[in-house]
């Protein structure tokens, strides 16, 4: 591996690889000043910087430096109080009560690979280089370490910081931002995610303002409202045209990014845990990490720098126990049964799993001591007496025993006042007192900064995995925190809950995924409210939204897939009129609206499993055949015209093109579209396989048998009509009036 990391005598360094180049450099000053984020270099300590020392009327001079304003500065990790006035990296008091820190070049050095962060999900090295700048404040002796790790085959860049205080003071943390990113001035757009409960994912556009933009969470997750991932475009980005950037983290709790445009129209990126309501105590002798910040960057649009997280995510962040492990397809109970499941019905039910062919039957909520409803139970995680009386462990036996695989789902982090666990232990939720805690889906938060409450959980779930026969866990989270505080920390640590709380989360799941290395855990918060790296980094796949409406779900996997590889998020067909926003859809199109994901399942009735079995066993099959495919290839947003969306799907051995166009409302007159293929190989032959199923049809008049690489990529493929009356022949038509689609397959032929 050639060196990553270049540093020049005068201490310029380059982070360089085929992707990007990151240049800075320390200042006569000793601030670190940023040089360059961009396009690869072939000399990148060769960079000019985009800033000068000019005459600013108004501005104030750092220090003492002549002409020297760190206002329009751009910087590594800007602080406050020293002549910048936009929103600071850190910010703090120390032991004189005032916040002026001035963080200066203390030392360097670079060491292979990259180190594990403490207490906290990162992602792993492998092919990389890790840069550590060590900054200190002099007068109040802190030491400030960033950490920038490059990859050799990544367009990634990962940044962390880890503060020590080395005075014999307390000093306080305010802001501890894990990256800042100081861009030049410049014509921008923020493309950022928001949305709610089963309307996740949801893309905005706007021009960069004058001013502060900030998408955040101070609701205890990482939240559907505004995701942890925003990205700066140039003006004008398409998916294959413009120079962009995209900041995310490794991280499940309160989160802020923020992008300003200062006076001298440089943009500034933030991103971090959410100062609001932060403040961290840092005693003399101690030390604090923040959670790790990835950035990644692409010259070719939004669809290259999708590329670029896609890669990465899979190779660096995922857990590598599962990267190439093709995924159960399954039955769930949820929308089949939803509270009311008892052993005789889920046996039912797996009856059915074996009957349309799928791999694994999963238990949903509603198992468990007293669960007959939301009202309860949450926290008693022993089997219901009456509706299992023999346990779990011999129910998952006997699933087993039909040939299926065996899951269950938990809310751990919850408690129901109508609980043992509540009772027995009324502190160990999150509280403060005097004060009546809110409830959300009539349950509380327990209190997972305390190893306490870890070690409880740890035990609970333990007694149910140890039966060996249990191959997956869907882990859910139902509510945003309220009310945050912990009995167990002193008044002046209450505002630490939040981050301690996300410290002890994953310490459990540490611990639990290193017990069971083999188990299949899935993410969920009410679908996509906790849907994040520091979630993804234990658990290879989640359940993205509870909108199993195939029109909605389009646009949350259209939005998802701005940050997320697609075989880490799970489908399955649920029920139609949809119990989410009573849409009627065909099966089809139920199972064509996930059929990119890795996991792909079922949860319907008996009924309405009886009424179609025999398309929803051709669908799984369909799916149980192509799970291998759907671990590791490419998923690229092809068009999306409002009323039609087309995504392709190549395999990682680019043997197999899959096209899923949908079409939403039906009309009459409507235009011809095409879908225009991407990365191909130019020279090969591709051929359109009728096979998946009959609505394809034969080939129409005309029609040659295969494509040029070339043809399918510059010319395109003409998509279906939806047929309304009388058929034309040569024209391919779509089975359905409104909410149709479509799946083409296209096979490369040797030679
Ligand atoms: C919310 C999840 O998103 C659903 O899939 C289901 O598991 C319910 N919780 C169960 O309570």
């Amino acid at each position: 591996m050639s060196d990553l990391i270049t540093v020049s005598d005068d201490l310029t360094f380059a982070l360089a690889n085929r992707h990007f180049a990151y240049v800075f450099r320390v200042s006569p000053e000793g601030i670190l000043e940023h040089l360059h984020y961009g396009g690869p270099l072939g000399e990148p300590l060769n960079v000019q910087a985009h800033h000068r020392r000019t005459i600013r009327h108004v501005a104030s001079t750092f220090q003492g430096g002549r002409h020297y304003s760190l206002s329009d500065t751009p910087q590594e990790y800007p602080g406050f109080g020293t002549s910048d006035y936009r929103f600071p990296a850190v910010h703090g008091r120390n032991a004189d009560g005032n916040t002026v820190f001035s963080l200066h070049y203390h030392s360097h050095k670079i060491v292979d690979d990259k180190p594990a962060l403490k207490g906290l999900p990162s992602s792993r090295g492998g092919r990389s280089q890790t840069l550590i700048i060590t900054l200190q404040d002099k007068l109040h002796q802190l030491r400030v370490r960033l950490h920038y790790t490059i990859w050799e085959d990544h367009g990634v860049i990962a940044r962390s910081v880890r503060f020590k205080n080395l005075s014999d003071k307390e000093i306080q943390l305010q802001h501890a931002f894990s990256t800042a990113l100081d861009l030049p001035s410049g014509d921008y757009e923020i493309q950022h995610f928001h949305g709610t409960w089963a309307r996740e994912f949801n893309a905005e556009r706007i021009p960069v303002p004058q001013g502060r933009f900030v998408a955040d969470s101070a609701r205890g997750t990482s939240s559907t409202a505004h995701h942890n991932y925003l990205a700066v475009l140039q003006k004008g980005a398409t998916e294959d045209f413009g120079r962009c950037y995209g900041t995310t983290l490794v991280y499940s709790g309160n989160f802020a990014i923020s992008v300003e445009r200062g006076e001298f129209e440089d943009v500034r990126v933030l991103a971090g845990i959410n100062p609001f309501n932060f403040h961290w105590r840092l005693k003399p002798g101690k030390s604090f990490t923040t959670p790790e910040a990835l950035h990644a960057f692409s010259g070719a649009g939004m669809r290259g720098l999708s590329a670029q997280w896609h890669g990465f995510i899979r190779e660096h962040v995922t857990p590598e126990r599962f990267r190439d492990t093709p995924r159960p397809t399954y039955l769930n109970t949820w929308e089949a049964a939803y509270f009311d499941v008892d052993e005789n019905k889920v046996l039912d039910l797996a009856d059915t799993a074996v009957d349309i062919g799928v791999d694994m039957l999963v238990l949903d909520d509603g198992w468990f001591e007293g669960r007959g409803d939301d009202t309860s139970s949450l926290g008693d995680w022993r089997a219901d007496r009456e509706r299992f009386p023999s346990g779990i462990p011999d129910l998952a036996a006997k699933v087993r025993a039909k040939g299926l695989k065996f899951g269950i789902w938990f809310e751990p982090e919850m408690v129901n006042p109508r609980s043992q666990l509540f009772t027995d232990h009324p502190d160990w939720i999150l509280h403060v007192p005097g004060r009546v805690p809110s409830l959300g889906r009539n349950q509380l938060t327990l209190d997972l900064s305390r190893p306490e409450v870890q070690d409880y959980l740890f035990e609970q779930i333990d007694a149910v995995l140890s039966c060996g026969d249990v191959d997956y866990v869907k882990w859910d989270m139902n509510r945003n925190m309220t009310e945050v505080g912990s009995a167990a920390l002193p008044a002046s640590r209450q505002r630490e809950t939040s981050h301690r709380y996300m410290l002890g989360l994953y310490r459990l799941l540490d611990r639990l995924t290193e017990a069971y290395p083999d188990v299949l855990f899935e993410n969920c918060a009410s679908g996509g409210n906790r849907f994040d790296l520091g979630m993804l980094s234990y658990m290879p796949q989640g359940w993205i939204s509870d909108m199993c409406d195939p029109i909605g779900r389009l646009a949350i996997i259209t939005g998802a897939s701005h940050l997320y590889p697609l075989d880490v998020t799970a489908a399955y067909i649920g029920p139609s009129p949809n119990h989410q926003n009573g849409r009627i859809s065909s099966v089809r199109t139920r199972f064509l609206a996930g059929v990119f994901c890795a996991a792909r399942g079922v949860s319907l009735s008996e009924a309405d499993i009886e009424a179609h079995r025999d398309e929803i066993a051709a669908h799984m099959a369909f799916a149980k055949a192509t799970a291998p495919d759907m671990i590791g290839g490419r998923f690229e947003r092809i068009s999306s015209h409002g009323n039609e969306i087309a995504w392709q799907y190549t395999t990682a051995d680019e043997q197999t093109v899959y096209l899923a166009y949908f079409h939403i409302l039906s009309g009459p007159n409507q235009p011809f579209r095409r879908a225009r293929l991407v990365g191909l190989d130019p020279d090969a032959q591709y051929r359109l396989d009728d096979g998946w199923d009959d609505t394809l049809g034969a080939p129409i008049d005309g029609e040659p048998e295969s494509y040029r690489g070339d043809a399918l990529m510059h010319s395109g493929l003409a998509m279906p009509q939806v047929a309304v009356g009388e058929k034309s022949p040569g024209v391919r038509y779509m089975p359905d009036g409104d909410f149709s689609a479509q799946l083409f397959v296209l096979r490369r032929q040797p030679g």
